[in-house]
């Protein structure tokens, strides 16, 4: 990295954007922390007394009074769109945390704005991060996979409904449940994975089956009224890409599984090659398969450790300083919402639905 010093804010500090965008950036060479935003005053005191920097209750306020060269935004994700649009509008570069908005129409905002005033914008998938993940990536890019031909993936939760309204707020969460919330990330491990190919139609379907039954078991992520209760608990996809590649995924914040943490798991089948890798939001463990002349093979790489969060924040500060593209983009987030959208689309309408990605 050049000597140049980047100036940052965070805007949301509450559990993420302390331990996730804060802590991990204290570290990072040419970054200072000038300011933090939120809402909450005593949260936003309290954090900025404890690591040393300013605080502000209103962003635009933030913005305008403090010499800011990016932020991270980590409010809830129904603000995520408006936030960023607000802030690079100011000339300010952007790391929005997952998800880079509630709906596809809202991304394609964030990137045409983004285009617009010549900034940068990364979506804070610390999952693109894991060793375990760019190994599956690089096998793929050298194509010891042959022809990818089917991927398949979930993230399951025993019982885990979040019960802060960050998640279940329908305003707050942008209106959509788990598959918005942690199924933007199996999505997004397969799509890197096979590298985001056009996808052409989507069949879908989402369903509530815990999150409204008020005597369900809470186990660990707090409590909530089932009465108001009105997102998805549960959603899986069927997805076609241009090439022939197909997809298919599950994803729940409650099921009736064997395990009782967070699981996560995909595949790639190829003709010449096959990866699983499982984990959680991001892979830890990751195995090829495939055929020598006379046997069946397995293959496991030595991972390195990784600060995850760390290295997704270094990524983006050296996109900003070296002025090249962040490795997690915004138009990888218009496939990846065009997909989310087509799911709830299809649920609703109980048939396969077409994708038309938008210009842009
Ligand atoms: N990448 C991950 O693994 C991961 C994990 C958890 C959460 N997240 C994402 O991070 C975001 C925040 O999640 P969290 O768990 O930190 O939630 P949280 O509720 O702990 O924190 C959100 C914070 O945003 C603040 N806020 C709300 N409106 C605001 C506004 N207009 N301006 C400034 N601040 C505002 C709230 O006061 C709160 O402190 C969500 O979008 C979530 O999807 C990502």
């Amino acid at each position: 990295m050049s000597s140049r010093v980047v100036k940052y804010a965070v805007i949301g500090v509450g559990g993420h954007g302390v331990n996730r965008h804060i802590v991990p950036l204290l570290s990072i060479p040419n970054v200072k922390l000038v300011a933090i935003a939120d809402i909450n005053k005593p949260r936003c005191e309290e954090v900025a007394s404890k690591y040393n920097t300013k605080c502000y209750t209103d962003y635009v306020d933030m913005i305008s009074k403090e010499e800011v060269d990016a932020v991270s935004i980590v409010t809830p994700t129904g603000l995520h769109a408006t936030i960023a649009i607000d802030v690079l509008k100011s000339g300010v570069h952007v790391l929005v945390d997952k998800p880079l908005g509630a709906n596809l129409n809202e991304v394609v905002n964030v990137v045409k704005t983004a285009n617009k005033m010549n900034k940068k914008v990364m979506v804070g998938y610390w999952s693109r991060f894991s060793p375990a993940l760019q190994y599956a990536v690089e096998v793929y890019k050298n194509g010891l996979l042959g022809e990818p031909y089917y991927a398949y993936g979930f993230l399951i939760r025993r019982r885990g409904i979040p019960g802060s309204p960050t998640f279940i707020d329908k305003k707050l969460s942008g209106g959509k449940g788990a598959l918005l919330d942690i199924g933007c990330y199996i999505i997004d491990n397969l799509l890197t994975a096979t590298g985001f190919r056009k996808p052409l139609s989507v069949t879908g379907a989402v369903y509530t089956k815990f999150g409204n039954i008020a005597d369900e078991v809470r186990f660990n992520w707090g409590a909530w009224d089932s009465s108001k209760f009105e997102l998805e608990d549960f959603a899986t996809g069927f997805i076609r890409f241009e090439g022939g590649l197909t997809m298919a995924f599950e994803v729940a914040w409650a099921a009736n599984v064997s395990h009782v943490g967070e699981v996560g798991y995909m595949r790639v089948l190829g003709d010449r090659g096959g990866i699983e890798a499982r984990g959680n939001e991001a892979m830890k463990d990751v195995s090829f398969h495939s055929r020598s002349e006379n046997y069946l093979y397995d293959a496991k790489p030595v991972l390195r450790s990784a600060n995850m969060a760390q290295e997704m924040l270094k990524s983006f500060i050296c996109s900003i300083i070296e002025d090249r593209e962040p490795p997690v983009t915004g138009y990888q987030s218009i496939i990846l919402h065009s997909i989310i959208d087509a799911v709830y689309t299809s649920s609703n309408m109980g048939r396969e639905v077409k994708i038309v990605l938008p210009e842009i």
